[in-house]
């Protein structure tokens, strides 16, 4: 069955028309999901390898399709080349990732006569696919947080319905054919593009529809919470992510660190650093080392090998990027660098004294803004870091034990990265937020654990 309706896909950079996408109605949305529902048998029981051999063709296709695929996402999504590769490095590891986890995909037993009355059984648990899971997945890394919902779901048996981001609908598309060519038998896998409210709302609501995993803006998080019903669901969403910078540290090192994490994709990440807390002896040399360096950035075309940072996904992240900034300016902010737009990009920008509830500050930007505040001592930066409403990860620079040990045992994220900026990811590591940063963990195995549920089995000898 076709979509009768189209929309046009334009490329961030250039603004120029790249595709025409399908747009999704409910009729659509309904063959997915009965596709879906009447792959569940056959996913259901096909062995760990067989599954396991799947994912693995699907991370060998890709890999011999890498070129093509991180141009993909530098044309639709705007992200520098150099950075999209990075992506399709990294895509191409989780669903790895996933082929190795669907064989260690286990339960445990039980020892039941720990329990008065249990002596006399032996019994263990299995986990056990849910059925069909919907995926919605956001523009910012449209091959890789795909895999996320993908590998995971398909590796423990499921079978899913993906609806990507409405800007960034061609790289599920490239998945699709990849899956195909790989054998995923049909109906396992169901992509569904378009309008994303819309499509989402048939997913969120669709009884069929056992898990909904999300990742994307706090608020359509927490509607997706309030309507999923008995639904699990897992969220992951925004953050203000800081970074803190103790004395003794080494300031060429640290400093190109946070520039990248601070504006790698200009700031469209969930764990970019928004705010550095600098211990005050270094503040100074800290920010006029931090200007100078992010003052050599290059902007350009996202397929261009020398751009370091391109067009936002859309001229109105643009826009309101740039008010918050001059909001914040109004309330007594300094501009260090940056804070305006060379064509469809926004400058790299540096801001202090930027007071702690001006937008920027307290929001998630999801934009090339950081800003760099002094501060007494490391305790005071956690506290600074833990009055926020997000909680994803955070960075610490220290080269004290005590310290770093203070600063994990007392942040309150899903994460703490010591020596290391909160931007810190790689693929198989336990990854998600506190507070409104959401809910549940991705990282292919903690993914299966939330794409599964428990199933206990008792036997009397
Ligand atoms: C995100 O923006 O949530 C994903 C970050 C990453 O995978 O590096």
């Amino acid at each position: 069955m076709y979509a009768t309706e189209y929309a046009p896909l334009y490329a961030p950079y250039s603004g120029n028309e790249i595709a025409q996408i399908s747009l999704a109605d409910e009729r659509l949305v309904e063959q997915a999901i009965t596709a879906a529902q009447k792959a569940t048998p056959l996913m259901r029981r096909m062995p760990a390898y067989q599954r396991a051999s799947l994912l693995e063709r699907i991370s060998i296709l890709m890999g011999e399709r890498m070129e093509e695929a991180a141009r993909m996402i530098a044309l639709e999504a705007g992200k520098p080349i150099k950075t999209a590769r990075g992506e399709v490095i990294r895509t191409i590891q989780t669903y790895k990732f996933a082929a190795e986890e669907a064989k260690r995909l286990h339960g445990e037993t039980i020892p039941m006569d720990a329990a008065v009355g249990g002596e006399g059984r032996v019994a263990y648990t299995v986990r056990e696919p849910l059925g069909v899971i919907g995926a919605i997945t956001p523009f910012n890394f449209p091959m890789n947080l795909v895999a996320h919902k993908v590998g995971p779901a398909l590796a423990a048996g499921n079978t899913v319905v993906l609806k990507p981001a409405s800007q960034t609908p061609l790289s599920a598309l490239f998945l699709a054919e990849i899956a195909e060519q790989a054998g995923v038998p049909a109906g396992a896998l169901n992509i569904v593009t378009g309008s994303g409210s819309s499509v989402g709302d048939l997913l969120v609501k669709d009884p069929r529809i056992k898990a909904i995993t999300f990742t994307g803006s706090p608020s359509v998080g927490m509607d997706i919470r309030n309507r999923a019903g008995l639904k699990r669901v897992t969220l992951e969403l925004g953050s203000n992510s800081a970074v803190i910078v103790d004395r003794d540290v080494h300031l060429e090192e640290v400093i190109p660190r946070c520039i990248f994490g601070a504006f790698a994709y200009s700031g469209q990440v969930c764990i970019s650093v928004q705010k550095i807390y600098v211990v005050k002896e270094l503040y100074e040399p800290f920010v006029s080392r931090f200007v100078t360096e992010t003052r050599r950035l290059r902007g350009g075309d996202s397929l261009s090998e020398d751009a370091d940072y391109s067009a936002m996904i859309h001229p109105n992240e643009t826009q309101r990027v740039l008010s918050w900034v001059e909001e914040a300016a109004l309330q007594g902010a300094r501009i260090e660098c940056g804070g305006a737009c060379e064509g469809r990009m926004l400058q790299p920008t540096v801001m202090t004294g930027v007071p702690e509830d001006a937008k920027l500050s307290c929001q998630e930007v999801f934009g090339p803004v950081v800003l760099i505040n002094p501060v007494d001592s490391v305790q005071h930066a956690i506290e600074l870091v833990n009055d926020s409403r997000y909680g994803l990860q955070a960075g610490v620079y220290t080269n004290h034990l005590g310290t770093a040990m203070l600063a994990a045992d007392e942040l309150h994220v899903g994460g703490v990265m010591i020596n290391d900026i909160p931007t810190f990811r790689v693929d198989h590591m336990p990854y998600g937020g506190v507070k409104e940063s959401g809910m549940g963990r991705e990282g292919v195995k903690y993914a299966m654990e939330e794409l599964t549920e428990c199933k206990l089995v008792v036997m009397k000898k």
